[in-house]
């Protein structure tokens, strides 16, 4: 039951911050430029600003709490690049809805998300960005552990991978 109201607390906190990204003030936008090489940094500035924060943020939380591997820095840096593929972006309604669903059954998800048409584009970004986000780190030249990190950031918090965790954590809470 307990990790039932963890999953709960951790799909809402990320609904939230796809909602309101960069909601914790202050976060520090710099990070990105001392871990990011330059065509990171590239790729990176191709997000929303709102999305640069959140990313800042989850990159900040997790140097504030001593995971300074720059690995994991990198991931949390560009953990979401997998909703802006060749310039598109979910609008606020697909936002909106993929936190609906996303709240009320990740199996949901998946069913409505299944085949790509046009009223569920916006969902099927969101719901295959971990995997698309992977094969971007990939083209962006970021190393196998990066790649994981993001490929793994939207599964269930199990705690076997101390550093996936710590970046949900942080994930939850920007
Ligand atoms: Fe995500
Ligand atoms: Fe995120």
């Amino acid at each position: 039951m307990r990790s039932i109201a963890k999953q709960i607390r951790y799909r809402v906190g990320q609904g939230l911050s796809t909602l309101f990204p960069g909601a914790i003030a202050g976060a520090d936008l710099s990070v990105a430029t001392r871990f990011l090489d330059s065509s990171q940094l590239e790729v990176f500035r191709t997000m929303p600003v709102r999305d640069q924060t959140h990313h800042c943020c989850v990159a900040s939380a997790l140097l504030a709490d001593g995971w300074n591997d720059r690995d994991v820095v990198v991931a949390a840096l560009l953990h979401d690049i997998g909703k802006f593929p060749e310039g598109k972006r979910p609008s606020l309604a697909a936002r909106a809805g993929f936190v609906l669903l996303s709240g009320v059954s990740p199996a949901l998800v998946d069913r409505v998300t299944a085949r790509a048409r046009w009223w569920n584009r916006g969902l099927v970004l969101l719901a295959r960005h971990s995997a698309v986000g992977a094969e971007i780190a990939a083209e962006m030249g970021c190393t196998s552990r990066v790649q994981e990190l993001i490929a793994r950031h939207g599964d269930k918090v199990d705690g076997s991978d101390p550093q996936l965790a710590a970046l949900q954590r942080a994930d939850g809470v920007c």
